[in-house]
C-alpha cells in the first residue's frame, strides 16, 4: 500500500543536513555556558547557529532566544508582555480568535489567574482578522493594552494575516507574532514588520522536534517563565540543547521549499478535487495563504470517519483541529469563519512539503472518490 504524508504543517520530514549537523553535535562536549575550551566550543557553535537563524528571519542575534518549542515561546512571549504591561496597569490581551492553542490557552489562562481582560479579533468568511474590529479597539481602548498577538498564517487553513497592518495599527503596544507556520515558506522579516516578539518553531522547516525561538526586540525586557541559570538574557534560563540549536540552524538556512513546486501540487489538488467532489469547498482566502495547506469540507461526513479512511488507504492527512479525550472538536477556526459546527467536522486539511510530488497528487486523488462515498456512507448509518 502507498504511504503518502499529506501532514507537513504538524511535521515535516527532518532533513538530512540537520541530522547529519545534529548528529555529530551530539558527540561533542561541553556546557556553553562553562568558561573552558570545551565550554567555549559549544558556545561557538550556537553563538554561529545563532547568527545564522538571525539572518533567516531579518533580526540581530542578540534578539534570538532559544526555546524547547513554539508552544515555549508563544507563552513566554504572550505572559511576559502581559506581565509588563500590568505592571503599567494594562490588562487587555488582544489576539485573534483563529489563534492557535498555544496563544489560545496561555490568554485563558491569564484570564483566569491573572487578571487579565481577553478580546478575541473576529475573522471574515475567508479566515481573515477584521482589521477595522481591530482599529476600534485600540481607538477606545489602546491605553489598557498590554499587548496584541495575531498570527502570521494560520495552521488549519494557511490563511495569510496582515500584520504590517496591525503592527501600524498597534502603535506604540507591543505586538507579538507567531509566525510557526510562515517561517521560510513566505518572506518573513522581524525588523520589516516591526513587531516587538515573534515564534519560531523548527520542526516545521525540516529541523528536529522540540527546539523553537522566541524572536524579542533587544530593547525589551520581559519576566521569565523558567528561572535558573540565567541563560538568554535571563529570559529562559536552562543550558542550550546545542545539537538541536545546530539542526534549527541548519534547516533554516536551507532553501529545500520551493514555494512555487509546492503551491503547483496544491493548485493541481484543488483542481482534480474540484472534478471529482463538485460540492467540496476549500475554505479560506484564495489570494493570502501559504503555498501547502488546505483546508477542505466535504458536505455530509465526519472528519474523523474520513482521517481513519484515508489512513487506510496510506494517505496521513489531518483534521486540523484538537482532539480532546479521543473526541473530534469541531475547529475553532473554522468555526469563527463562520462554519456550523456539523460544518466544522466535515473538513480535512491536507499540508504538502518540500518532499510532496505529483504521484503524491494523483493516488491521494485516485483514492478520495472512494472515501467520500464510504464516510457519506457511514454518516447516515
Ligand atoms: C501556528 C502554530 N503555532 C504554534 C505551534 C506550536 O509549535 P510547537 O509544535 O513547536 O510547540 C504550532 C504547531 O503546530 C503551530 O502550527
Amino acid at each position: 500500500m502507498s504511504s503518502i504524508y499529506v501532514d507537513h504543517a504538524a511535521t515535516t520530514p527532518m532533513l538530512d543536513s540537520a541530522r547529519t549537523a545534529m548528529t555529530l553535535q551530539l558527540a561533542q562536549l561541553g556546557n556553553p555556558s562553562s568558561l573552558h575550551t570545551h565550554g567555549r566550543a559549544t558556545r561557538k557553535t550556537i553563538e554561529d547557529a545563532r547568527e545564522s537563524i538571525a539572518k533567516q528571519v531579518g533580526c540581530l542575534a542578540s534578539e534570538v532566544i532559544f526555546t524547547a518549542s513554539g508552544t515555549e515561546a508563544n507563552n513566554i512571549a504572550l505572559k511576559g508582555l502581559y506581565w509588563q504591561g500590568r505592571d503599567k496597569g494594562k490588562q487587555v490581551v488582544v489576539i485573534s480568535a483563529i489563534e492557535h492553542h498555544a496563544i489560545l490557552d496561555p490568554a485563558q489562562w491569564l484570564a483566569d489567574h491573572e487578571g487579565a481582560e481577553v478580546l478575541l479579533v473576529p475573522v471574515s468568511n475567508s479566515g481573515v482578522i477584521d482589521l477595522d474590529f481591530l482599529k476600534d479597539v485600540v481607538s477606545k481602548r489602546g491605553q489598557e493594552i498590554a499587548v496584541i498577538s495575531i498570527m502570521h498564517s494560520n495552521n488549519e487553513t494557511g490563511v495569510l494575516q496582515p500584520i504590517s497592518e496591525v503592527v501600524a495599527i498597534a502603535g506604540e503596544i507591543p505586538v507579538h507574532c507567531d509566525a510557526v507556520q510562515s517561517f521560510k515558506k513566505v518572506p518573513l522579516s522581524f525588523s520589516e514588520l516591526g513587531l516587538y516578539a515573534l515564534t519560531l518553531s523548527a520542526h516545521k522547516i525540516g529541523g528536529p522536534l522540540g527546539i523553537g525561538a522566541l524572536i524579542l526586540r533587544r530593547t525589551v525586557e520581559i519576566p521569565a517563565l523558567l528561572h535558573g541559570g540565567g541563560q538568554e538574557r535571563e529570559i529562559r534560563s536552562g543550558t542550550l540543547n546545542a545539537p538541536s540549536i545546530v539542526g534549527f540552524a541548519t534547516a533554516a538556512e536551507s532553501e529545500h521549499f520551493n514555494a512555487k513546486n509546492v503551491q503547483n501540487l496544491r493548485d493541481a489538488f484543488i483542481e482534480g478535487l474540484n472534478k471529482i467532489i463538485p460540492d467540496a469547498t476549500i475554505n479560506g482566502s484564495k489570494a493570502n495563504r501559504l503555498p501547502g495547506i488546505i483546508n477542505v469540507t466535504f458536505p455530509g461526513t465526519q472528519s474523523d470517519t474520513l482521517l481513519l479512511l484515508m489512513d487506510s488507504q496510506g494517505v496521513s492527512c489531518s483534521t486540523g483541529s484538537a482532539c480532546s479525550a479521543g473526541v473530534h472538536e469541531a475547529s475553532h477556526v473554522l468555526l469563527a469563519m463562520g462554519h456550523s459546527v456539523e460544518s466544522a467536522q466535515s473538513s480535512l486539511r491536507f499540508s504538502f512539503g518540500a518532499s510532496s510530488t505529483q504521484a503524491d497528487v494523483d493516488y491521494i486523488l485516485s483514492v478520495v472518490p472512494d472515501v467520500i462515498t464510504r464516510g457519506r456512507a457511514a454518516n447516515l448509518s
